[in-house]
C-alpha cells in the first residue's frame, strides 16, 4: 500500500511516500480502509521525536483516520496508537473505532475526533468553566481553537476572546462567535487581552503555544483564574514558581487527551457529534492535501498558513 514513512527524525523533508506492506490486524484490532487521514499539530513534533510519546524508526505518522472497516463495511473514524494514519490502510484497537452516523461526513467526524474531544474536555475537565466567566482561546481559527470558540459559548462563557495570527483568521474567529479577536503575536498580548475584556483580567486561558504567549497569558489572568496548557507549538517550555501562583491565587493546569478514559472520550465525542449533526457546532474544513503532499501539508500547518481541520485524501 502507499504510505508516508519516516525513516529518520527531522524536518518536513523526512515525510516520504513509500510502498509498504498492508498492516495485519491482531486479535482485538480492526483494519480500516482509509479515505481521509487527519493532521494534528502534534504530528509535527512526532516527526522530530519531540512529542510526549516517543517513537522507534521507521514509522508511519498520523493518529486518526476516517474510512471503512474492512470486516463489516461500516463507515468509521478511528484513533490510532500514536502512529499509522498517513496510509491507505490503518490498524486500530477495536475500542478506538467509532461507527459514523449516516448524516456525518468523514471530514466532519475527523475534525471532531481528537480536536473536538480535546476542546470539550479543556472546558469541562481542565478549566472547569463556570457560567459567565471570560475565556481566551489562543490560535482560535485552528483545528482545535475553532471548536473551543464555539464550545465556550455552549458551556456558558460570559465572553470569548480569540487570538489569531492574521486578519482573515481573526474574522473567522468572530464569525464562529468570539466577542473579540486580537493578534496572537506575543508582544504586548497581555495589554490587548485586558483591553478586549473591558479592562478586567480574564478567568480562563486555553493556551497551546508556550514561550512568551504563556507568560503574556498569565499576566492577564484574574485571581482564581485557570491557565490551561495543552500544547507547545512554539517548542518553548516555561517555568512556573509556586510562590507566584499562591501570590495571585492562580492555577496552571496541564491537559493531554491520552489520559481520557474510554468513558470520558465517548461522552465528549457523542456530544460533539450530536451538536454537529444539529448544526450547533460548525466544523471549519481546512485544506485537503493528497497523501503524497503530506510534507507540504505539515509545512503549511506549522507555518501558520492554515485554518480549520487539515486532512489528507489518501487516494491521491
Ligand atoms: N493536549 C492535547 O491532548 C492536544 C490535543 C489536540 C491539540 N493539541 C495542541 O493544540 C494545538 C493546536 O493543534 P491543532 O492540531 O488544532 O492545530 P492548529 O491550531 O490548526 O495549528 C495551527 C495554528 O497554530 C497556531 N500557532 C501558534 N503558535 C504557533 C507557532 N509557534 N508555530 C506555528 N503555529 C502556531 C497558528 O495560529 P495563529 O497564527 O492564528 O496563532 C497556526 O495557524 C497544538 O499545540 C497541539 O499540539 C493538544
Amino acid at each position: 500500500m502507499r504510505a508516508i514513512q519516516i525513516e529518520e527524525f527531522g524536518g518536513p523533508e523526512v515525510l516520504r511516500l513509500a510502498d509498504v506492506p498492508r498492516p495485519d490486524p491482531a486479535d482485538g484490532e480492526v483494519l480500516v480502509r482509509v479515505t481521509r487521514a487527519g493532521l494534528n499539530f502534534a504530528d509535527t513534533h512526532t516527526r522530530e521525536n519531540a512529542y510526549i510519546a516517543k517513537h522507534d524508526l521507521p514509522f508511519i505518522p498520523g493518529t486518526e483516520v476516517a474510512g471503512v472497516r474492512e470486516d463489516t463495511g461500516e463507515r468509521v473514524v478511528a484513533r490510532l496508537p500514536g502512529r499509522g494514519g498517513y496510509a491507505e490502510y490503518a490498524v486500530a484497537p477495536e475500542s478506538a473505532v467509532v461507527a459514523l452516523p449516516d448524516d456525518l461526513a468523514d471530514e466532519v467526524a475527523l475534525a471532531l475526533l481528537i480536536q473536538g474531544t480535546t476542546a470539550w474536555h479543556l472546558y469541562r475537565t481542565a478549566a472547569r468553566l463556570r457560567a459567565g466567566e471570560s475565556v481566551v482561546v489562543q490560535s482560535a481559527a485552528g483545528g482545535t481553537g475553532s471548536l473551543c470558540v464555539q464550545l465556550g459559548r455552549t458551556f456558558g462563557a460570559g465572553r470569548v476572546i480569540a487570538t489569531a495570527g492574521s486578519e482573515e483568521r481573526r474574522s473567522l474567529a468572530l464569525e464562529l462567535g468570539a466577542d473579540a479577536a486580537i493578534d496572537s503575536a506575543p508582544e504586548g498580548m497581555a495589554d490587548r487581552l485586558l483591553e478586549a475584556n473591558g479592562g478586567r483580567p480574564v478567568d480562563v486561558v486555553l493556551e497551546m503555544a508556550g514561550g512568551p504567549v504563556f507568560d503574556e497569558s498569565r499576566k492577564a489572568l484574574a485571581p482564581f483564574g485557570r491557565l490551561v496548557v495543552y500544547g507547545i507549538s512554539s517548542r518553548e517550555q516555561n517555568e512556573v514558581r509556586t510562590g507566584s501562583l499562591l501570590k495571585r491565587s492562580q492555577a496552571v493546569v496541564g491537559f493531554w487527551m491520552n489520559h481520557l478514559s474510554d468513558a470520558m472520550f465517548g461522552e465528549a465525542l457523542g456530544d460533539v457529534f450530536a451538536r454537529a449533526a444539529r448544526g450547533e457546532l460548525r466544523v471549519l474544513e481546512g485544506p485537503v492535501y493528497g497523501l503524497s503532499e503530506a510534507r507540504r501539508a505539515q509545512e503549511d500547518l506549522a507555518g501558520r498558513r492554515t485554518s480549520g481541520k487539515v486532512t489528507l485524501d489518501v487516494s491521491r
